[in-house]
């Protein structure tokens, strides 16, 4: 593959290649020296049209580790503020002969379309609710180095799924590998017919969390919505948010995940958060090094001229 624009495309084989060269980079990643030359002379950019915490600065490190002159576009000090288009940004970069450009912005299919402006690779890093495949990579491998498993697990994922680019990849790359996907949300938070991705759907969080081996929160996208139906804080923890007492209906031995950010208090409590049973700090260094095996992987692809 030239690029990495969504988990839709890519068939298990790829994946697991993907979750296999990750999982050597956490040890590479535990050692003091944590340096290789695999993308030396390589020039990365990330150009970040939304805010982002984690994937922006994995993705920075990622390539830095791995030798690559890393390049972080300020969006938000370009002239994008200047009225300049999403197209004639990615045409401006590409002038500059960058190898890989990492993409995140608000509108789902943008990433495609600046792919096809450009002569070197494009990963994305998030397109509004359509995909973020790298965050869907690194749950799965989580998943994997703990259960060692994904096949036959039932994966809960729960809260705003309806605005969710990370439930999204999350549902096609866990479907792949055979796990049973569980939406747990309000109505008014799934999408129209999502059934058709082959997934269970169920509207209580009690019933949603029975016999859940992995339960991933998600976050309310606030920023996303704009109908009439933005649920109180106070009444949506009540409901859907997860506590040690909801996290009880689900197996003993279940994981929590959440991509993050986190709102504690609103789909997630600190108990549960910072209890025991989360993975959400070990995704995070788990996201450092599928980013690494993503650089590499469309770094072999790249053209040696
Ligand atoms: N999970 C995730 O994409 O986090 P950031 O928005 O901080 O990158």
């Amino acid at each position: 593959h030239r690029h990495l624009l969504g988990i839709e495309g890519l068939v298990e084989s790829d994946i697991v290649a993907l979750l296999d060269e990750a999982d050597a980079h956490i040890a590479f990643n535990r050692q003091v020296e944590k340096k290789s030359s695999a993308l030396r002379g390589r020039t990365q950019i990330n150009l970040f049209f939304e805010p982002s915490t984690r994937t922006q600065s994995s993705f920075e490190l990622a390539g830095k580790r791995l030798g690559a002159d890393v390049m972080n576009m300020s969006v938000a000090s370009s002239s994008v503020k200047k009225g300049e288009t999403l197209i004639d940004t990615a045409i401006t970069l590409n002038a500059m002969r960058p190898d890989v450009i990492v993409v995140r912005h608000s509108q789902a299919g943008a990433v495609h379309l600046l792919a096809r402006k450009v002569d070197c690779a494009v990963v994305n890093a998030g397109d509004g609710a359509h995909e973020h495949p790298t965050q869907a990579l690194l749950d799965a491998l989580t998943i994997r180095r703990n259960k060692g498993r994904i096949a036959g697990l039932v994966v809960a994922i729960c809260g705003d799924i309806l605005h969710s680019r990370v439930a999204r990849s999350n549902i096609i790359l866990l479907s792949a590998l055979g796990a049973r996907v569980r939406l747990v949300a309000p109505s008014t938070l799934l999408p129209a017919g999502i059934e058709r991705f082959g997934v269970e759907v169920c509207r209580d969080m009690r019933q949603g969390l029975k016999d859940a081996d992995i339960v991933m929160m998600l976050r309310l996208q606030r920023e996303r919505m704009t109908g009439a139906f933005i649920p109180s804080t106070r009444e949506y923890f009540h409901y859907f948010g997860l506590d040690a007492d909801k996290l009880a209906e689900a197996r003993p031995d279940a994981l929590v995940m959440h991509p993050g950010p986190m709102n504690r208090g609103v789909e997630i409590d600190t108990a549960v958060a910072d209890g025991a049973q989360s993975l959400i700090r070990e995704q995070v260094e788990t996201g450092v090094a599928v980013r690494m095996a993503v650089l590499e992987a469309l770094a072999r692809n790249l053209p040696n001229t």
